[in-house]
């Protein structure tokens, strides 16, 4: 297992309530961490913990109730954490997903910005002299995603978001390698589609996940597994986008750089034909 995943240590996630942050909670209490969970939604926060109360008798769990762009609720966030232990993973996980174009609906595009870029941004600045003064590992794992990598057209306030939180945390982890060598590891965690209340507003633990997205615990499970593998992208597929698919459109946005296509070249007509024969056989 990896060394910041340790019995004992706390795990600090924001967004746990429900979805994939719920889901590593429940992956880092089979660890036997220490869990300090932090959501804006109070009755899902309060399943939440009732939940894994049931699932894992007598697991420590602290809950931060607020939202994670007030500093007041970092602080606690903080502040709980340090006085329940050794901290060793920090899940940056909360995020909204809200359309904003790029010259309209500035009100959403900054309160996207504070959630998605700016919270997670704060808590690093808390975190990361914590973790230096341990003797122990620890890490940070920011949720990123594939729309801040390909950026597709249509959401352009969440992919500018998630494209910051990937540039953001791959500064992170050459600093940290830098700075206090292996000490601090960061990891860029992406998920594919997954079936959670994001995608599928209204939905529970017991709804039924269509087959195209994964489910919430398989990308737990991917984040796991890609840290113990020493990744820093954490990549996830779901069961309609194969890793092979991936790799291919990342490839063909990479190259509207180095060939001097139009922007989002992917999405344009003229170039249509040829960005399909370029995925064909992945
Ligand atoms: N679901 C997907 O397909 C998918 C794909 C790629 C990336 N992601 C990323 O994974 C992460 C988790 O996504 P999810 O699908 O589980 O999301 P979700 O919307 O299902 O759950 C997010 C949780 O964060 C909480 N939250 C939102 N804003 C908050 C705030 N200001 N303060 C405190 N809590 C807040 C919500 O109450 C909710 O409990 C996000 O960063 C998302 O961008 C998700």
């Amino acid at each position: 297992m990896h060394p910041a995943i340790r019995k004992d240590a706390v795990a600090v996630i924001t967004g746990a309530a429900v979805g994939i942050g719920y889901a590593i909670a429940e992956r880092m209490a089979r660890e036997e961490m220490k869990l300090v969970l932090s959501d804006k939604n109070i009755p899902a926060l309060t399943e939440a913990i009732r939940r894994l109360r049931a699932k894992f008798p007598g697991l420590a769990i602290h809950p931060v109730i607020g939202d994670v762009t007030s500093e007041t609720v970092q602080a606690q966030l903080h502040q709980t954490a340090v006085s329940t232990g050794e901290v060793g993973i920090l899940i940056n996980n909360a995020a909204i997903l809200s359309g904003a174009g790029p010259w309209e609906k500035m009100t959403q595009w900054r309160s996207l910005m504070e959630v998605n870029f700016w919270a997670l941004l704060m808590l690093q600045e808390k975190f990361i002299p914590t973790m230096s003064q341990q003797p122990c590992h620890s890490a940070i794992v920011n949720l990123g995603s594939k729309e801040g990598i390909t950026t597709p057209p249509g959401n352009a306030a969440y992919s500018v978001s998630k494209a910051a939180v990937r540039i953001l945390t791959e500064q992170l982890s050459h600093e940290l390698r830098e700075k206090v060598a292996d000490k601090i590891s960061a990891h860029l965690l992406i998920p594919g589609y997954t079936f959670t209340p994001m995608n599928f507003p209204g939905t529970t633990f017991d709804s039924v996940k269509p087959d195209a997205p994964w489910r919430a615990d398989q990308v737990a499970e991917r984040m796991v597994a890609g840290m113990n593998a020493g990744d820093f992208y954490i990549f996830c597929e779901d069961n309609e986008v194969s890793r092979e698919l991936d790799q291919r459109r990342m490839q063909w946005s990479a190259d509207d750089l180095i060939h001097n296509r139009p922007a989002l070249s992917r999405w344009h007509p003229d170039w249509k034909q040829q960005f399909a024969e370029f995925i064909k056989g992945a």
